[in-house]
């Protein structure tokens, strides 16, 4: 990479993983620097290849979660998929192994996949809202969201995807600007940053709460309708 390049990078907190594990412990990082506007840094991400994306998102500190978190999860699965699965942040073992969506709340959501005839890795991709764990499982703050939000913006316009579904009311109420009852956004093909979004529970909240999982099962039955029409469409 590029000196200039770089050294703006680790100026914004976005310090490719491969020279952070060269350099100090990410814990003694500075969360921020004085040149850290949230637009400058939210232009630079938006200008980032797939490559310098994943290689920023595990050396971020532009949030204390950095000093907290075992490793970041940046997404996983096809970066051309035609469906974006979103959800809110890595739980512990998401956390432990780096990827989204592995615990328990992970395999119900792989068996909603099936049921419509996708696969993790082969269908769709999968991203959080935050890239890291807050501690806890606690509600993620304002601050993190909104340092965070740029990286989730910009791999949505790499995947391109042709529908967005949102996995419960933080990533939905999150990516919809909504203070909205789940309940209410149900059922509605809404828009996010120009692309196709729907609204179903979280599969942590569906293991909980088995008696809206015939909802859930209504609103997957949604998305698959929804995806036909965007591919009719297109081919019109
Ligand atoms: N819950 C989420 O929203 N995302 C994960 O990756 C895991 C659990």
């Amino acid at each position: 990479m590029n000196p200039r390049r770089l050294a703006m990078l680790e100026e914004m907190g976005l310090t490719p993983v491969w020279r952070l594990r060269a350099a100090a412990p990410v814990s003694d990082a500075p969360v921020t620097t004085s040149d850290d506007t949230p637009d400058a840094r939210e232009a630079l991400i938006a200008r980032m290849s797939w490559q310098e994306l994943s290689e920023a998102v595990p050396g971020c500190t532009a949030c204390s979660l950095c000093k907290t978190r075992k490793q970041a999860v940046y997404g996983v699965g096809n970066a051309k998929a035609d469906w974006m699965i979103i959800g809110e942040a890595p739980g512990a073992e998401e956390d432990a192994r780096g990827e989204p969506f592995v615990g328990q709340a992970g395999r119900l959501l792989d068996n909603m996949l099936a049921a419509i005839g996708l696969d993790r890795q082969q269908h769709v991709y999968i991203a959080n809202v935050l890239k890291c764990r807050p501690p806890g499982n606690r509600n993620p703050e304002a601050e993190e969201i909104a340092r965070c939000a740029p990286f989730l913006a910009r791999q949505v316009e790499l995947v391109q995807p042709k529908l967005i579904i949102a996995m419960g009311r933080f990533a939905a109420q999150t990516l919809l600007g909504s203070g909205a009852s789940i309940a209410s956004m149900r059922g509605k093909r809404h828009d996010y940053n120009g692309v196709p979004l729907i609204v179903t529970y979280h599969p942590a909240y569906l293991l909980r709460t088995l008696a809206d999982k015939a909802r859930a099962w209504e609103d997957l039955c949604f998305a698959r309708a929804t995806m036909k029409e965007l591919c009719a469409a297109e081919t019109a």
